[in-house]
């Protein structure tokens, strides 16, 4: 798994990143239906090869290979995933949601994108060094 440039997990959305930043991805998500929106939507914006589907419960991914990580969960699931990302990921690793934060994990960045139907609120967070 992976590229040169950046492997990008998204839990739970669709194949704007692939097509976007020309990234590669896996989308994890538990819905078959889901997944077949999602493969649908690849497909149209021509990325589907980029992207590795796999359907499953997130919360046993492995996400060691991960550079980004994309969610857009709910506020308990992002309070589930947050000890596995920061065991998980290598230092320097970024994750992004849409919506919610992770706990109590502050985020470095907030950014409010304005979208056709409704704004929208980002967090990023960077994997620092664990001890
Ligand atoms: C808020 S919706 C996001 C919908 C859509 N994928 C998008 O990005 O616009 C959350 C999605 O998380 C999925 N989901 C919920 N729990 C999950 C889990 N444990 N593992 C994987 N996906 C999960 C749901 O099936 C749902 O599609």
């Amino acid at each position: 798994m992976g590229s040169a440039r950046s492997s990008r997990y998204t839990f739970a959305a669709g194949a704007e990143a692939a097509r976007r930043l020309g990234a590669r991805g896996v989308c994890v998500e538990i819905d078959p239906r889901r997944i077949a929106e999602a493969r649908a939507n690849a497909r149209r914006e021509d990325v589907e090869g980029k992207i590795r589907f796999i359907e499953e419960n997130l919360l046993e991914t492995n996400l060691r290979d991960a550079t980004v990580v994309m969610v857009f969960l709910s506020l308990d699931l992002n309070r589930k995933l947050q000890p596995k990302l920061l065991k998980e990921l290598k230092p320097g690793a970024r994750v992004v949601s849409h919506r919610h934060r992770m706990g109590d994990w502050e985020p470095q960045k907030t950014v409010y994108a304005r979208g056709p139907y409704r704004d929208h609120e980002l967090f990023l967070w960077t994997v620092a060094k664990q001890d």
